[in-house]
């Protein structure tokens, strides 16, 4: 198997004598180079503990996800292109950095996608967001496309894809395809998830090997109606108050 799963370990800097770090169950680890789990410090543990709790109520689940949401943003624009930049500062110095290049756009997969949206208006301001609007087909139970609205100039951006739950990799996989079809390059998206399956991820990368998946944590695996366990749920529902 590419994956090994969940394990308990200790948490916490490396300075810490591993008797002071309590124990908490982190991410599991895939071999896809493609894959980009977020380090698995104090903060982004504690994080999930909460969004996981099932007494954890609407407004605690919208602030404590939107701190997550923020660091795939920031991870996920760390994959972006930058180039050299030197300026002074007010002690006229000079400073050798670096600067934002190329475009980007966010597409969320409705409707739990759009609970990211935020996240990214935060950190990129008046970025453009499109969306696609993904459901299973009662009849035939596979994912069927009933609306996307996306930049006209979608072909000349790095595109980061949003949905919090990365399941099956079903409705995902056919985001992509919309976006392949309107002349996206596999390599200029990156899918931001909170939780993923290795079923999903795995599902994902061998489908598209270029494209980079940014998430939060691995979780165990799928149950018998697709929901990630341990998870923490219906993430739409959560969010936006429909349980
Ligand atoms: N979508 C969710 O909201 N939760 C899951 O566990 C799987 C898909």
């Amino acid at each position: 198997t590419v994956v090994e799963g969940c394990a308990a370990a200790p948490i916490g800097p490396s300075y810490r004598e591993p008797d002071e770090k309590p124990q908490a169950t982190v991410s599991g680890k895939i071999k896809f180079d493609t894959v980009h789990v977020l380090p698995q410090t104090p903060q982004l543990i504690a994080l999930l503990t909460i969004i996981r709790d099932q007494n954890t109520q609407r407004g605690d689940f919208i602030f404590y996800s939107n701190r997550i949401i923020r660091l795939l943003v920031e991870e996920g624009l760390n994959h972006l292109p930058v180039k050299e930049h030197e300026v002074t500062t007010p002690l006229g110095r000079t400073y050798a950095g670096v600067r934002f290049e190329g475009k980007i756009c966010g597409v969320s997969i409705m409707r739990a996608g759009e609970s990211m949206e935020q996240g990214l208006r935060d950190c990129c301001r008046s970025v453009r967001i499109g969306k696609i609007l993904i459901q299973r087909d009662e009849e035939t139970a596979q994912p069927k496309l009933f609306y996307h609205k996306l930049p006209n100039d979608i072909a000349e951006r790095w595109v980061l894809l949003l949905d919090p739950m990365n399941a099956t990799g079903g409705s995902a996989s056919m985001a992509v395809e919309v976006l392949k079809s309107k002349g996206v390059a596999e390599e200029r998206i990156l899918f931001l998830n909170l939780i993923a399956s290795p079923e999903g991820l795995e599902h994902f990368a061998s489908k598209f090997p270029k494209l980079r998946v940014i998430t939060a944590f691995i979780d165990e695996g799928l149950d018998d109606k697709n929901y990630i366990v341990p998870g923490l749920g219906d993430f739409g529902d959560r969010h936006f108050g429909t349980l």
